[in-house]
């Protein structure tokens, strides 16, 4: 939770109700995250932090344990990265990973050799010493390597625990003092004794009980909604989504009423999604929604317009607009709910990690904040987006809201190419329809991640009964993928895809050609605009 656009950590007393947490502190791994999830599956509240927070800082959190994530660089760099030394000095159980163990043993006096070769890939671990860091692990098992730099000597107290066969100290630890280090990658599921090794820190080492648990949760995030906010008054954009819909019911929860959600109905939605969402939030969950008809107004400001980013900048500013009209005709509101979430707060030492190229402008509610001189309200910002859809469970969300799969903010106006008209709308919302419904159907073993129908602005020529037709180019898109950031077309089966595109063609008017998708991202972004 945080008062005001991206406040960092909570205060030190707002912790006090806090699960135990293990701190990962970041040395730009690949797999950070990754680490941070594990943990939170065995039941421990993780927070990543940079490498260099100084130990200050890392101590408000009072952590039960320390994790040293892996890392692009050599600790044998003279300005190699590393962390403030009083954590070694505090007493905290701490475990090294990959560069993590590098630096342990740079740290605390080992010795480390530049390998002439990097080790990639899987690797089979030898445990060669009992200790409560492997315990319960095969004597032989396979795990994921990926380094260069290798310890080759351990630091005084501390004892070798395995090896492979490139890799002469892969796991090392002081048992008394409680300090470990692993060379390969307990967090990738490729490393067989992974989960037992990181269970085996948390739980064993550190004496972490697993009670991190979305029940608990919950109740706590509403305890504390109820007394950052006060008696104060909050808003909220509804889109339909799942971090925004679970964002206002935990702060309804906490402040009933004094949440109003405003709901645009932009007419750029799927058949049937405006009333469903309304009814979902309004009837099953009881929030105070306002609903703005704005089609007109979508429809007026994407007149002519054709270019992708204009479309989607244009969608973004008559959001704006309308939110700000409608939020000034309520009385005190002081804060406004953000469903951001854990991986947009992460800060990140890894020169690069947050730029990149711009490849389109997602469309959000950003930028709110500091027009409208609002206090934030965001209570999902320490949550990754599979445990955003658990708390939707925990507190009573249908199902259809909590497994909903993602929608581009500026919604079918990017799946209309081209100009966006009410006419186009409607088509691409019925070849849509019947996508969706024919996939939901469908006896697939896996569905797809994603799903839905394009209208390309090409016509060709066809033939229906006797006529000659000259007509629109529908696009289906379906596609596997973890997050969005890559993806793969699905595999779909072909009597499927004749279905759907015989349905298309027979009963949306204006189509008269049906196309599959099948480039993966990238090359090719999920979305066509
Ligand atoms: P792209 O097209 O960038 O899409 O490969 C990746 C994922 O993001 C969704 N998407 C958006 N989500 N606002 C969003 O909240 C947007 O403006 C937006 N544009 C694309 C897309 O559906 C896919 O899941």
């Amino acid at each position: 939770m945080s008062a005001g656009g991206g406040a960092p950590a909570p205060a030190a007393e707002e912790r006090t109700t806090m699960a135990a947490t293990v701190v990962i502190l970041d040395f730009g791994a690949q797999y950070s995250q990754l680490i941070a999830r594990r943990a939170r599956e065995a039941g421990v509240y993780s927070e990543i932090l940079p490498h260099d927070t100084p130990w200050a800082t890392i101590a408000e959190r009072s952590p039960a344990a320390i994790i040293l994530t892996g890392g692009p660089e050599s600790t044998l760099e003279p300005d190699a990265l590393g962390v403030d030394p009083a954590i070694y000095a505090a007493g905290v159980p701490i475990l090294g990973i990959c560069y993590g163990q590098q630096l342990i043993a740079r740290d605390l006096g080992g010795r480390l050799v530049r390998s002439t070769h990097r080790e990639f890939g899987p690797a089979t671990l030898e445990v060669v010493a009992e200790s409560p860091l492997t315990e319960g692990v095969e004597s032989h098992t396979r795990a994921w390597m990926s380094h260069g730099d290798t310890v080759s000597e351990p630091p005084a107290g501390f004892v070798v625990l395995a090896r492979t066969p490139a890799c002469p100290v892969a796991a090392l630890g002081d048992v008394s003092r409680r300090i470990y280090g692993v060379q390969f990658h307990p967090e990738v599921v490729h490393s067989e004794a992974g989960k037992r090794v990181i269970d085996n820190f948390l739980h064993s080492v550190a004496g972490i009980a697993p009670d991190w648990q979305m029940g608990s949760f919950v109740d706590r995030s509403i305890a504390e909604i109820r007394a950052l906010v006060g008696d104060g008054r909050v808003i909220c954009a509804l889109s339909g989504g799942v971090d925004s819909a679970v964002a206002a019911t935990l702060v309804a929860r906490a402040i009933g009423e004094r949440l109003t959600c405003i709901f645009v109905d932009t007419g750029l939605l799927r058949s049937g999604e405006g009333d469903a969402v309304l009814h979902a939030f309004r009837d099953v969950l009881h929030l105070n929604v306002l609903k703005i008809d704005a089609r007109e107004r979508f429809l007026a400001r994407l007149a002519g317009v054709v270019d992708p980013e204009e479309k989607r900048i244009r969608i973004g500013h008559e959001f704006i607009a309308i939110f700000e009209e409608e939020a000034a005709k309520l009385p005190d509101v002081a804060w406004l709910v953000q469903g951001t979430l854990y991986p947009d707060v992460i800060e990140s030492k890894t020169p690069d990690s947050k730029s990149g190229h711009k490849i389109k402008s997602h469309h959000n509610v950003g930028g709110l904040p500091e027009k409208m001189n609002l206090k934030l309200v965001e209570p999902l910002r320490k949550l990754f987006k599979d445990e955003v859809r658990e708390a939707g469970r925990v507190l009573g969300l249908p199902e259809a809201i909590v497994e909903r799969q993602p929608f581009p903010g500026p919604g079918l106006a990017v799946r209309v190419l081209g100009e966006v008209t009410a006419e186009r709308l409607e088509t691409v919302r019925a070849a849509d329809f019947i996508v969706t419904n024919e996939i939901e159907a469908a006896p697939l073993a896996r569905k797809p991640w994603q799903y839905f129908a394009v209208l390309t602005p090409l016509r060709s020529v066809g033939v229906m009964g006797d006529g000659r037709t000259y007509a629109n180019l529908v696009a289906v898109r379906a596609i596997s993928s973890e997050d969005g950031m890559t993806a793969d077309w699905s595999r779909l089966p072909h009597e499927l895809l004749e279905r759907i595109s015989t349905r298309i063609v027979n009963e949306v008017p204006g189509v008269n050609r049906v196309a599959y998708d099948i480039t993966s991202k990238p090359p090719a972004t999920v979305e066509w605009e």
